[in-house]
């Protein structure tokens, strides 16, 4: 199959756009190499997906021009590329343009590829808003720039296939972890404060979140196996993560035990927009496309020390 990744230099899509080059699909990458965070990182995931033979192009999605130059013959689309986080800095129109503009334009150039058999649009809990606790038949309630935009591009792609123009899912992530998870996250940066000897900033009262922290193997597992089951999926938005909760405090102690180090906490004030709770309900995902995320808390995490320190330390 020939396989369009979107944001195909970033944390998921690139494990994405690997997998499917190792189950010899000829995948193309496209990424702006945003700067949101350090795009060197991008090009050293971008290295390893060169060694797969994947080649990434440095297209912004919403530049119609450059879009109308890509090769139309793809058979699946997966759409990753975004805004994503809900740091300060991020203004309004960052999210409205990655994640609702690029949207549509990769829908628009996706309605043209005349052998598509399937659009995935990769969504995310924080649709559900500050609890995402609930099986995919809850209201939304986007408690974030974030996840209102997530949800209207994940509305764009859900309409094409009510509109009966191309197949759609959306498949929402919760608390994505594992290697090259981005620089700006909970492990990433508990890691490189661990190693690097430096102070942690932990918002207040964060360490009592709940999360569904999900290894990036299992999440990929759900995201390619919607493959071949175009006609089951289509319309369909479903949950991908695991069914396990923790909170922030125990993913602290995983990377103290990991390390073998304790590490120092600077408490920060509360973050708006931060969810309180996400735990997967998965229930659909298992019937629909026999998903069973299995690795653990302690295993993912050790799998980014080992990450962390093969790459991130000079
Ligand atoms: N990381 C998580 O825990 C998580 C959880 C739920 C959902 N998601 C979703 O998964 C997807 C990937 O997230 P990630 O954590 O890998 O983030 P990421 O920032 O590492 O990857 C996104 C990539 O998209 C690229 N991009 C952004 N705007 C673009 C544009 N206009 N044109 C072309 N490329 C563009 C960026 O350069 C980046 O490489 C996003 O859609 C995100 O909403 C992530």
């Amino acid at each position: 199959m020939k396989i369009l990744v979107t944001g195909a230099a970033g944390f998921i899509g690139s494990h994405t756009a690997e997998r499917l080059a190792r189950e010899g699909h000829q995948v193309v990458g496209v990424d702006n190499f945003s700067d949101y965070y350090k795009p060197e990182l991008k090009h050293q995931n971008v290295r390893d997906l060169l060694a797969q033979e994947v080649q990434v192009i440095n297209i912004d999605l919403c530049d119609v021009v450059a879009m109308s130059q890509l090769p139309n013959d793809f058979n699946y689309i997966f759409h990753f590329a975004a805004q994503p986080g809900i740091a300060p800095h991020i203004t309004f129109e960052d999210y409205l343009k990655n994640n609702v503009t690029a949207t549509k334009t990769i829908l628009d150039f996706a309605q043209t590829c005349r052998d598509l058999n399937l659009f995935v649009n990769i969504g995310t809990s924080s649709i559900y808003g500050l609890e995402a606790v609930s099986s995919e038949t809850a209201a939304p309630k986007p408690a974030s720039f974030y996840g209102v935009t997530k949800l209207a591009a994940e509305q764009l792609a859900l309409q094409l296939t009510r509109e009966k123009k191309i197949k759609v899912c959306s498949l929402r992530l919760y608390s994505v972890i594992g290697p090259r998870e981005r620089p700006e996250k909970l492990f990433t940066k508990l890691i490189e404060a661990g190693l690097k000897n430096q102070p942690f900033p932990l918002f207040e009262g964060s360490q009592n979140h709940l999360r569904s922290f999900t290894y990036v193997g299992d999440i990929v597992d759900g995201i390619v196996s919607v493959m071949g089951k175009d006609d089951v999926v289509d319309g369909e938005v479903i949950n991908l993560g695991t069914e396990k909760e923790y909170s922030t405090q125990q993913g602290i102690d995983a990377v103290e035990e990991i390390l073998g180090l304790n590490i120092q906490l600077d408490i920060k004030s509360k973050r708006r927009g931060d969810q309180d709770r996400t735990h997967a309900v998965i229930d659909k995902a298992r019937q629909l496309l026999d998903y069973n995320p299995q690795t653990t808390l302690v295993d993912a995490v050790r799998s980014q020390v080992e990450w962390f320190k093969s790459t991130m330390i000079p």
